[in-house]
């Protein structure tokens, strides 16, 4: 696994994690840790042995707290619409074809909710926030923001924290539907890694095919999705996986995936 600079990835078994490790800045995404971040997540991707990867922040106090703030200073339009549509972190997880679970354990705003928002569960601490508060510095979210969190928590609840750009706990991220558990500080890692491991039990293939069958849904019509989801169900047909689950129940004894 290659060095980097602003990050630590660890392998335990069959999970990976990525810790943003800039403590000092709240774990503010700058250049480095998203490209970085997505060269991570490159090299995971290639990696049979993985097949889950958690995200969090280093430290106790954030996730992330956004983009770094100190690279906007003076930055033209041309720049900056160049950094989004770059070797993008957030599509870079989004489009990653193995779970991806944001382990949040602090500030989770700006940039950070939109990680998080790109990763497919997101499991809190109790002392976790959560926002969009660019509004604040006479910007809008620009990494994905006003559409992921719209479709996950629906337009009056992602308007009301955009347009305001208020800060929330992590109960009511609950209740807005933004994360899937809220565990306290001291459990929130074994809690996720246990729901990290309980997914990588399952069958590669066919968690590869569930999230891009489910992600299809916000990206289509109900006709497209549906014919969609027939193709992704049927090459799920052609995996050693699929005999090995069907196999296993039969045979009542628990399934051993291969990702074949
Ligand atoms: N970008 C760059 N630096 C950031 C940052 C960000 N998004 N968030 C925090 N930091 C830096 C602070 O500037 C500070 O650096 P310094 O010690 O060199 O001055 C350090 O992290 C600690 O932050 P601080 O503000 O002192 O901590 P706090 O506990 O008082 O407040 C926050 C925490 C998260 C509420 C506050 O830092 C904040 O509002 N951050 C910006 C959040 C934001 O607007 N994000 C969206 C960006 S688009």
């Amino acid at each position: 696994m290659a060095s980097y600079e602003t990050l630590l990835v660890e392998r335990r078994e069959r999970v990976a994690l990525i810790t943003i490790n800039r403590p000092q800045k709240m774990n503010a995404l700058n250049i480095q840790t998203r490209e970085e971040g997505a060269r991570a997540l490159e090299e995971l991707r290639e990696d049979e042995t993985v097949r889950v990867v958690v995200f969090t922040g280093a430290g106790e106090k954030a996730f992330v707290a956004g983009a770094d703030i100190a690279e906007f200073q003076g930055r033209t339009a041309v720049t900056q619409r160049d950094v989004m549509t770059g070797r993008s972190l957030f599509t870079a997880v989004d489009s990653f074809p193995k779970p991806v679970i944001a382990m949040v354990n602090g500030y989770c705003l700006g940039g950070g909710c939109e990680l998080a928002l790109s990763c497919d569960l997101r499991v809190a601490s109790e002392n976790a926030k959560f926002g969009q508060p660019e509004i604040n510095l006479g910007i809008i979210p620009g990494g994905g923001g006003t559409q992921r969190l719209t479709h996950l928590v629906g337009e009056g609840k992602a308007m009301e924290l955009i347009l305001t750009g208020d800060i929330i706990d992590a109960q009511t991220a609950y209740r807005f539907g933004l994360v899937n558990f809220v565990y306290p500080a001291a459990d929130l890692e074994a809690k996720t890694m246990e729901l990290a491991n309980r997914i990588a039990e399952k069958s590669p293939v066919a968690l590869r095919m569930a999230k891009e069958a489910v992600k299809t849904a916000s990206r289509s019509t109900l006709d497209e999705g549906l014919r969609r989801e027939i193709d992704l169900f049927s090459i799920c047909f052609s995996s050693e996986d699929k005999d090995e689950g069907v196999s296993a129940f039969l045979e009542k004894r628990k399934a051993e995936f291969k990702g074949r």
